[in-house]
């Protein structure tokens, strides 16, 4: 199966000389369609650099990332630019929605800024909204929306017009134990439905909701559980 994300021997450096640091040390990785990964690690592991550059935020300082079949490095700013709005959804820890904008309008705005009309952007957003269970609050504010609302406007925003690739940064991460849960539930069932998933999590018990988990250890991949393991860290746990 073709993977949606392919990280080959990816290095990131930040600075030169002496302040040089290693956020990732040649990481090879795959998402594929239909599979929920978690990344956990300690504090400055590089899990949130492999998100970026898994997005295309940020460009390797060595390896290539590729999404759906295309190495990003052939596209110029524009185009990764393009790639972001119409394959990758990100889900920031601390939601990050425009606050002068509604929850409808905030969803669309990646498929307004794609070209598409606003009639039909709306619609979009409107039935990503549906699937995260909160339709009936498309014209409220940001600050009328409880913290895990906000995050469910968020994953709508991300999965609006069926991206393939969910990358999520500690999603869960400002929201309440039973949110947290329903944020994951959200996640999972989109991974079901065919998108590949890449989550940051701290948390084991959230790690339980994937397929799959790698562990970071100071830029290097240091274990992977999961998939091919009948026994794994995953059996019998909790949540699925
Ligand atoms: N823009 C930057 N300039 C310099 N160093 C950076 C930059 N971004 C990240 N780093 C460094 O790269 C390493 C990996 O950072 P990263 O943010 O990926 O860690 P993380 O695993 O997400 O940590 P946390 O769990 O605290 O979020 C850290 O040592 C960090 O200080
Ligand atoms: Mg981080």
């Amino acid at each position: 199966m073709n993977a949606v994300l392919h990280l080959a021997a990816v290095s990131r450096i930040h600075g030169e000389g002496a302040t040089e640091v290693h956020a990732l040390r040649s990481v090879t990785f795959r998402a594929h369609p239909g599979e929920l990964v978690a990344v956990m690690g300690p504090s400055g592991s590089g899990k949130s650099t492999l998100l970026t550059l898994a997005g295309g935020l940020d460009v390797p300082t060595s390896g290539s990332v590729w999404i759906e079949g295309t190495d990003l490095a052939s596209l110029d700013n524009a185009g990764r630019a393009r790639i972001r709005r119409t394959s990758v959804g990100y889900v920031f820890q601390d939601f990050n929605l425009i606050p002068a904008l509604t929850a409808a309008e905030n969803v669309a705005l990646p498929r307004e800024l794609d070209g598409e009309k606003g009639r039909v952007a709306r619609r979009l957003a409107l039935t990503a909204l549906e699937e995260v269970g909160i339709a009936d609050l498309a014209d409220r504010f940001p600050d009328e929306m409880s913290g895990g609302q906000q995050q469910r406007v968020a994953i709508a925003r991300a999965i609006v017009g069926d991206r393939r690739l969910i990358l999520a940064d500690e999603p869960t991460g400002a929201l309440d134990t039973d949110t947290g849960e329903e944020i994951l539930r959200l996640l999972r069932a989109r991974c079901d439905a065919g998108a590949a998933g890449v989550m940051v999590t701290h948390e084991a018990r959230h790690a339980a909701w994937a397929d799959r988990v790698v562990f970071l250890r100071d830029g290097v991949i240091v274990d992977e559980t999961g998939a091919d393991e009948p026994e794994g860290l995953l059996a019998g746990e909790v949540g699925r």
